[in-house]
């Protein structure tokens, strides 16, 4: 074949400007993301989980909860999630840069939860909603969950918070 090396030149180039374009492109973007300040000299958000959210993150992996939650706020004229009071904002990049995993979830049968932590009850009371929510409440019970990991679940679902100024989501004053 006459062409042979054309061939796996157009197929190299092919390859290689995918591969630019997926991560190279996305590496240089947003690669060197971090955490902000919601105003000059301020804290610096995202805010970091403390100890036992990250436990608790574990939990929220492990039983799946991804199946049914997102945690991913669309923007107002994409959807109703604001609306809906799921977040005060949209989600954007930033808000995820401290996550190891993201967790954008894989479909939406219960609410998002991106934002949880700021409208959430209160520890006692999230914590009986997991282990046996109330008759007629379409959610699975967690009622085998012990004491300390139900506890973990319950830190990382606080510390979920969307709810912070962001330079490229501010927040309306
Ligand atoms: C089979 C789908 C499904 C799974 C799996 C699931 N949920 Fe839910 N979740 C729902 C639905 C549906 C609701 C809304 C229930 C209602 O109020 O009627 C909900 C509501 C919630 C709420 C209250 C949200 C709010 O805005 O008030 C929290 C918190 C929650 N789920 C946490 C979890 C956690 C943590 C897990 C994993 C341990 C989990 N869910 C697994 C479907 C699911």
């Amino acid at each position: 074949m006459k062409n042979l090396n054309l061939l796996l030149a157009g197929v190299f180039f092919c390859v290689a400007a995918v591969w630019t374009g997926l991560l190279v492109t996305a590496q240089v973007q947003l690669g060197s993301l971090g955490r902000a300040p919601a105003e000059e000299g301020g804290p610096l958000f995202p805010a970091r989980e403390p100890g036992l959210a990250i436990q608790g993150r574990a939990v929220y992996l492990d039983l799946g909860c991804v199946a049914c939650h997102t945690q991913q706020v669309r923007p107002a004229g994409q959807g109703s999630d604001i609306a809906r009071g799921y977040g005060v904002r949209p989600s954007v990049a930033r808000d995820y840069v401290l996550q190891p995993q993201v967790l954008l979830g894989q479909r939406r049968v219960g609410p998002d939860l991106a934002n949880y932590g700021a409208r959430a009850k209160s520890d006692a009371e999230l914590a009986a909603f997991l282990a046996a929510p109330a008759a007629g409440v379409s959610h699975p019970p967690y009622a085998f969950l012990t004491a300390e990991r139900s506890a973990a679940l319950v830190a990382y679902l606080k510390s979920l918070r969307q709810d912070y100024s962001s330079p490229e989501a501010k927040l309306k004053q």
